[in-house]
């Protein structure tokens, strides 16, 4: 029953919700759909500078827009932007005058203030409190900065900021998504200090709350709940890097407020909605007195000036003491129309904490066919130009008389249709006119490179200064035509790697000479004949469709060369049968389609398992196991693959890989029996823990050492140099992957894919396979083609891991579309491509070791065996 509600809490999770890292479109400056009259500033030189040419990467009027005279350090001039809308603004991008080399005047820092109603201005702060954004460094490259925290704002005003007295100009462009909650303030208590005997001080405050702070209430801003930042199932772990503990977290101790018992917070929105649920991000670690909330009561305000409606809505949360994980709550609000919401919130802990509040609201039918028509989808954002239709002005259709509104529905569904089928007939041409060549190459225009700098959140983009012209004939036409094709994953191209390779004569060349030719792996000689009526030599023997990835857990543990798997048979298992009532159930890890895995109990194993074996020195008969446990209902392939895997696994003995112990095959369920690592994996192990340094004895973050990592990183190659060995295939090899003992020994193992946790580290193809793509090498995303020197690729990705800490995702600023894209840049290898930034803690010979792994021709990667021959010296005897 829990399990049941808790599967429907996750299911809803992600709907409904902001995603910073996703809303980052541009809002229009470069492309138009800002209109002049809606870029003002506070003054301008010229006519020809004024404020409608401050658009990026324009080069209209004098190339950009200067304020009046040389700016003073005690000046405020500003560009103001009106974005016609409430905005979630996430990046802005700044340029300087360039105008064809005629112009050298550029803003090096700037300032912004944000408005929701153009009345009361804000200005930004980043989450350490800074104001001041560095800016440009020179006339032409655009520099972006992401906003942490993000804003929602309507109106933004950027205000140059100088030291000496220069001239400043500025071109712009802005970037985030539309704010459709609506929301325009929240209300609260203040949050407070958790300070419990042994623990560390947590501030629960909402730190970037943009509001006022009145008698210990929060009044008439946003802040925290409304940043699109979840916190984790720890509170005192927090995303952002350099803050305090407990930073994600907005909370509150039942006996601390006025009234007890409850939490009261008012909502005010942006208009009248007809409201359909409330989710509440919560943490739940009840083993710190944290629950998520008993039950909430809202009432409702039709117009901004009335009085509360008399009739409530109540809804009572099935509290959970099983499953410490934050969560989102679902508060269903019955459609009930609103412009404000007061909810009382009631404890069922000590300490109630919230991350993230959204609301989900229907608006009526008329502005939604509205906004359709004249927002353009953000999936044409930069890709092919179908310029959306802004001809329908909402305000001139807004408010039509009765009697015509069912023709106009009628007139906006058919433009609507037509527009549809227009736009397929446009992809559909692209599909089948144009081959994969210049697909995947979207991130960035033309001649743009993107270093990802390390110490910052800045991006340099970089436009040579002079387009030499001459260049364009040199380059080719495919090169300059800004029309390219825009990847479409769930085209059955990338489902099935053959039709791809077929269709590019080039790609399956050098597959071809990557698996025979080089000196990687020692494939057979007999692989590197024809077979499967591909033309030309087989595909590497390793290689195996994307799709049958989905394995028992939702992952195969490896992946074997066809031939060994026949060559086994059941005499292969030298596990052992295991009494099946031994094994006592304790806790759920983690689950797939196929099957789950379990924490157990099993009594008597060490015993079972005789001299010699490989547990921990337990205190008594029983130890702690991992169970991995196929369902009942699971489809016989999978059961194939289950067995196979145990097969495998039960061949497997080295120090760095997870031992099988024992299997229970002989009936239903079928389950193997892993060792049960304490600490966890690598990945949550690093996140939770600092760099060693002087400053870390004064708080209680536990460190790690240059060397500690090191000799994590010697462990992993240590075990992957013996799979390789054996010619297995890991192909999801990544921190979340290395399971930690109680001696901090390192065990590869394979559990990441069926963990919640981990979810967003997969690439879901339309439900079929799931791909860790951030650690996958260019040919296993575009070819489906897995061998030795993709998963060296993943350990550069794995390294790098190591040395960031786990403190981000690779690729983190990337969205999933984008990490494939700039596959296809690998591939093509023009210098294109964005690689992973170095690490501030690498030595960088040790980056040039991560960049070896992921270099485009397979025998230029180094093997595992080298891999280890060049770390090991690193770490002391
Ligand atoms: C920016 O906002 C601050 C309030 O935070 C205000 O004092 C200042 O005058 C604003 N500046 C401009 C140019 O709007
Ligand atoms: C929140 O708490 C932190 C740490 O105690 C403090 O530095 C910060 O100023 C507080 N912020 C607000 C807005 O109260
Ligand atoms: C508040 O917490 C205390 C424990 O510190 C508990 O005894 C009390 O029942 C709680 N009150 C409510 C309303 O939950
Ligand atoms: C809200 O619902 C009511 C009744 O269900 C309906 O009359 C009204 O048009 C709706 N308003 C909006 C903004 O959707």
């Amino acid at each position: 029953m829990h399990l049941f509600l808790l599967l429907i809490l996750h299911a809803t999770a992600a709907v409904g919700q902001i995603d910073p890292a996703h809303c980052r479109y541009a809002l229009g400056m470069e492309d138009g759909r800002i209109r002049d009259e809606d870029i003002t500033a506070s003054s301008q030189w010229y006519e020809t500078t004024g404020p409608q040419y401050a658009r990026l990467n324009r080069e209209e009027g004098e190339g950009a827009w200067c304020p009046q005279g040389q700016l003073e350090p005690s000046d405020t001039q500003y560009l103001q932007v009106d974005l016609g809308r409430l905005t979630f603004l996430t990046v802005v991008g700044t340029q300087g005058r360039y105008a064809r080399n005629s112009g050298n005047e550029f803003a090096r820092a700037y300032r912004l203030n944000y408005s929701r109603d153009s009345v009361l201005w804000k200005s930004w702060k980043s989450r350490l409190g800074k104001e001041v954004i560095q800016g440009n460094k020179n006339a032409y490259e655009s520099v972006i900065n992401d906003l942490h925290p993000p804003v929602i704002a309507r109106h933004v005003r950027l205000i140059p900021v100088t030291k000496p007295s220069t001239a400043v100009c500025m071109r712009v462009e802005l970037y985030g998504c539309p704010w459709d909650d609506g929301l325009i303030s929240y209300s609260a208590p203040e949050g407070q200090l958790l300070m419990a005997p042994g623990y560390p001080v947590a501030s629960l405050n909402d730190s970037t709350y943009d509001g006022a702070h009145e008698r210990r209430r929060l009044l008439g801003g946003l802040g925290q709940l409304t940043d699109g930042v979840v916190g984790l199932d720890d509170f005192l772990v927090t995303r952002q890097l350099q803050v305090w503990l407990g930073y994600d977290y907005l909370g509150w101790r039942n006996d601390s407020l006025g009234a007890p018992g409850h939490v009261e917070m008012d909502f005010l929105f942006d208009k009248q909605r007809n409201f359909t649920s409330m989710k509440v991000h919560s943490n739940n670690m009840f083993s710190r007195g944290v629950k998520i909330f008993s039950s909430v009561t809202c009432w409702f305000k039709p117009r901004l000036i009335a009085s509360w409606e008399a009739e409530p809505v109540t809804f009572k949360t099935v509290l959970d003491d099983r499953n410490p994980s934050a969560r989102y709550v679902t508060v269903p609000l019955r459609r009930r129309a609103a412009r404000a919401l007061r909810c009382r919130f009631f404890f069922a802990d000590v300490w109630m904490m919230f991350s993230e509040i959204s609301f989900q609201s229907e608006d009526t039918i008329l502005p939604t066919l509205m906004t359709l028509s004249v927002t353009p989808s953000p999936a044409s954002e930069g890709s092919t130009a179908t310029p959306a239709p802004t001809t329908a002005d909402p305000s001139a259709s807004g408010r039509p008389d009765d009697g015509n509104t069912p023709i106009l529905i009628g007139c906006l569904v058919t433009i609507i249709l037509l527009l549809v089928i227009i736009i397929f007939l446009i992809l559909w041409c692209q599909y089948v006119c144009k081959v994969l060549e210049k697909a995947p190459r979207r991130i960035l225009d033309e001649e743009v490179t993107v270093r990802l700098s390390s110490c910052s959140d800045t991006i340099v983009l970089q436009t040579p200064p002079v387009p030499p012209r001459s260049g364009h004939t040199a380059t080719g036409p495919t090169s300059t035509d800004p029309h390219y094709e825009r990847v479409f994953l769930l085209d059955p191209q990338y489902q099935n790697p053959a039709v791809l390779r077929n269709k590019l004569p080039e790609l399956s060349q050098s597959a071809e000479a990557s698996a025979c030719g080089g000196g990687y792996a020692e494939p057979d000689v007999t692989q590197c004949t024809p077979h499967q009526g591909f033309h030309g030599p087989a595909p590497h023997y390793a290689e195996t469709d994307i799709v049958r990835l989905q394995g028992v857990t939702g992952s195969n543990m490896y992946a074997v060369p066809a031939l060994t798997v026949d060559s086994l048979t059941r005499k292969d298992i030298s596990a052992a049968e295991f009494p099946r009532q031994q094994l006592v159930f304790r806790e759920k890890l983690g689950e797939g389609q196929f099957g789950e895995v379990h924490l157990c109990e099993a009594e008597g194993l060490p015993e079972f398992l005789g001299e010699g074996s490989p547990l921990p020195d337990g205190d008594g008969c029983s130890v702690l196991v991992a169970v991995k446990q196929l369902r009942p209902d699971a489809t016989s392939q999978a059961r194939n693959d289950f067995l196979k895997e145990i097969k495998i696994m039960s061949r497997l003995n080295d120090p760095n890989i997870i031992r099988l112990l024992c299997v229970c095959v002989t009936s239903d369920p079928l389950c193997m029996v892993t060792e049960y690592m304490e600490n966890g994996d690598l990945n949550m192990f690093l996140s939770q823990r600092e760099m060693e340094s002087t400053l870390t004895h004064a708080n209680s973050i536990p460190s790690v050492s240059l060397s500690d990592l090191l000799h994590m990183s010697v462990q992993i190659s240590s075990g992957m140099k013996y799979l390789a060995s054996l010619n297995f295939v890991h192909r999801d090899l990544a921190t979340r992957n290395c399971l930690l003992d109680r001696r901090l020994t390192i065990k590869i193992a394979d559990f990441g894919m069926s963990r919640n946790l981990y979810s967003s580290d997969y690439y879901r193809i339309q439900g079929r396979a799931v791909l860790p793509i951030r650690w996958m090498a260019w040919e296993s995303i575009l070819l489906g083609k897995f061998t030795t020197a993709s998963d060296v690729w993943a350990f550069g990705v794995t390294l790098w891991e190591i040395f960031t800490l786990c403190k981000e995702q690779p690729y983190s600023l990337l969205s999933d579309e984008q990490v494939i894209e700039n596959t296809g840049e690998f591939f093509r290898n023009q210098g294109r491509q964005i690689f992973l930034y170095a690490p501030p803690l690498c030595p960088p010979s040790l980056f040039e070791l991560m960049m070896r792994c992921w270099s485009r021709d397979i025998p230029d990667r180094p093997t595992f065996e080298g891999l280890y021959q060049a770390l090991r010296p690193h770490v002391g005897p």
